[in-house]
């Protein structure tokens, strides 16, 4: 039976980006009758040094972007990872299935740790094989991600495969990514080579979701673009990185083909689409923060909803580790 999980990170204001790739498309999946599961991975986020207080803060603040972008907590089972104790508990055991070779390959963990790489935590090396354990937990088919977490759902094949292979079993599947839009990697406002990320240093490099709608009018206004009008079609953006961005943001946020976007603006420049993208992302976004406000206003009720989440996730997820450690040759006598 297909099963789709995904997870975001609370490390930060979720962003246009994560709205976009990501939380737009969890809402959507839930009405295919599949059966969606949607993680605060608390886990991941650690990886890097998180303040308790401000982790707890974003933990609700993106349980409520969820709830704000349409994931119903009675369709769709959501929680916050370390509530489920078989994320670190499988993530042991693929650790020691998943090879060092592998994971030397991963392009995010090579980004993050940059030059400095003796000094960064080991669970930030670890990660692609916590980010495994989430899936194959629930034994997902599907993995909803954005472009920059396919190396990642790739390597969890590998991982899923090789246990199989090693014990000779055929017990996890192997997860599909589903990258599919015009969003799947939204790109920085001021950089065009650089994708829009909640821990860019430069606030005027993203939209938050919690923006307000003159801070997302400046920040489109001041986007980095060039001076040439709009062309007629998609291949004429080819190396004009910021401008072809701009178009994409403006077609997944008005559910339009980028194409047809184009034909209406072909031969415009930035002044006049510019303020027509604010519109779009104002007329989208001012109701998400609207109802993350209201959501915000109750941290018990999103507290409870979380908790009723993990239990709900535990239930799948349980004996799915319990039957691993079992064939892994462990006793399991309890
Ligand atoms: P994270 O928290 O960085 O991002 C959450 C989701 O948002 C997508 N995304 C974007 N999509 C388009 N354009 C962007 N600029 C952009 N920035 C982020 C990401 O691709 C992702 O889908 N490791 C994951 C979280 C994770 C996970 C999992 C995902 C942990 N376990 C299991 C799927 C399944 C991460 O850091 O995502």
């Amino acid at each position: 039976t297909p099963r789709v999980f995904s997870g975001i990170q609370p490390s930060g204001h979720l962003t246009l980006g994560n709205y976009l790739g990501a939380l737009k498309r969890f809402a959507e999946r839930q009405d295919q009758g599949v059966e969606t599961v949607y993680c605060l991975v608390d886990l991941h986020a650690i990886t890097v040094w998180q303040d308790p207080d401000a982790l707890r803060q974003q933990t609700r603040e993106a349980a409520a972007a969820f709830m704000a972008a349409g994931i119903d907590p009675q369709r769709s089972i959501l929680f916050n990872q370390s509530q489920v104790p078989a994320h670190a508990e499988l993530a042991w055991l693929l650790n020691c299935v998943a090879r060092l070779g592998w994971m030397n390959r991963m392009t995010q963990f090579k980004d993050k740790a940059g030059k400095n790489s003796e000094a960064v935590s080991l669970g930030l090396y670890a990660y692609p094989a916590l980010m495994a354990a989430d899936i194959l937990a629930y034994h997902a088919t599907h993995v909803p991600v954005g472009e920059d977490q396919k190396q990642h759902v790739e390597l969890t094949r590998d991982i899923a495969a090789k246990f199989n292979h090693d014990y000779g079993v055929d017990f996890f599947p192997l997860p599909e990514p589903v990258i599919e839009g015009p969003a799947t990697r939204v790109m920085s406002l001021r950089d065009g080579s650089k994708k829009m990320s909640k821990s860019d240093p430069s606030d005027a490099s993203r939209i938050n979701l919690t923006d307000d709608a003159d801070t997302i009018a400046q920040k489109f206004r001041k986007a980095r673009t060039d001076a040439e009008p709009l062309p007629g079609d998609m291949d004429a953006l080819k190396d004009r990185p910021e401008a072809r961005n701009l178009v994409n943001i403006y077609a997944a946020l008005a559910n339009e083909a980028p194409a047809d976007v184009l034909a209406r603006f072909e031969g415009q420049g930035f002044g006049s689409f510019k303020p027509a993208l604010a519109d779009v992302a104002v007329s989208v976004l001012g109701p998400i923060s609207g109802r993350m406000a209201e959501f915000l206003a109750d941290p018990a009720e999103i507290d409870r909803i979380l908790g009723q989440g993990a239990e709900k996730a535990e239930g799948i997820s349980s004996p799915i580790t319990a039957r691993t450690r079992e064939i892994m040759g462990m006793i399991l006598s309890r």
